[in-house]
């Protein structure tokens, strides 16, 4: 079977757990070499540990991307290891509950930081490579709430309309540069976090039965994404499969914003 990203090199942020890790193993499974971020070490050396076993090279380097010196890191370490960039998968992120009066400063502040600022750091950083190569691929990791808007999320929904513009921006402003920009905008996704923390943060942990339970009453395809189809759609943006994509928002999410 023929790898669709053989050889090139990808820095995927936030891939300790959910849509992160699921790209990172696809992505091993597709022939990409690696480098993984996240603050928790001792899951990104497992995902690293299981992309290793896939055949390809892979380097977790644990950050922050709230911290501009960290993501610098990231890039050099990219560059030391691989010497190129070929993919960048912005997915880092974090979600967030709240009205416009009832959000406070700190959770505003912390959700654009995560969200949409090292989002762009990441860009920024890894631009002038690919400028350099005069290719490279971005796909940042919005969401249904790129496109439209829900209740009692708004500091997430206003990071994720950032996202989209943008990608929208970004995508403009290179692409006569062989640079494509591309967002995934996945619709609600279960991952292992819901069970831990809550579908949002500081949220009540919800049990899968619950959560599927609400899932089959608003979503078309009745049912949550799983984190391998979202992945599925980050490898199309970020192979050569879409050369003539950019600027582009793919929703992934059962039908939902069709409504
Ligand atoms: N699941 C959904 O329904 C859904 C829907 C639409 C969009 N999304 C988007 O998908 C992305 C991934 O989320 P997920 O659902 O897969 O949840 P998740 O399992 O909680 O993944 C979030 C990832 O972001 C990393 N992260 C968060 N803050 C970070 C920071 N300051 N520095 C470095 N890494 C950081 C986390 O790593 P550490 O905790 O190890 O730092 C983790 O790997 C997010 O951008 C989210 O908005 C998810």
């Amino acid at each position: 079977m023929s790898k669709k990203i053989l050889g090139k090199t990808a820095i995927i942020t936030g891939a300790t757990s959910g849509i992160g890790k699921a790209t990172a193993l696809r992505f091993a499974d597709e022939g990409a070499d690696l480098v993984l971020t996240g603050r928790r070490s001792s899951l990104g050396s497992a995902v690293e540990a299981e992309c290793r076993q896939k055949g390809v090279r892979c380097v977790f380097v644990e950050t922050d991307h709230t911290k501009p010196e960290e993501c610098q890191r990231v890039v050099d370490i990219a560059l030391k290891e691989f010497n190129r960039i070929d993919i960048l998968f912005n997915n880092a992120g974090i979600v967030t509950k709240g009205t416009a009066d009832t959000t406070p400063e700190e959770v505003w502040m912390d959700t654009l930081n995560i969200n949409v600022t090292a989002v762009w750091r990441m860009c920024k950083l890894v631009i002038p490579q690919m400028k350099k190569q005069g290719k490279g691929v971005i796909v940042n990791n919005g969401s249904d709430w790129s496109v439209v808007a829900g209740k009692n999320a708004f500091p997430y929904i206003m990071s994720k309309g950032a996202v989209g513009m943008m990608t929208k921006a970004m995508a403009l402003d290179y692409a006569r540069e062989g640079i494509r920009v591309n967002a995934v905008c996945p619709g609600d996704t279960f991952v292992d976090r819901w069970i831990e923390k809550g579908y949002f943060e500081g949220s009540d942990p919800v049990t899968m039965e619950e959560a599927i339970k609400e899932s089959s009453e608003y979503i078309p395809m009745g049912r949550f994404g799983k984190p391998e189809e979202i992945a599925n759609a980050v490898l199309f943006l970020a192979s050569d499969e879409s050369t003539f994509v950019t600027g582009h928002l793919l929703l992934v999410d059962g039908g939902n914003t069709a409504q």
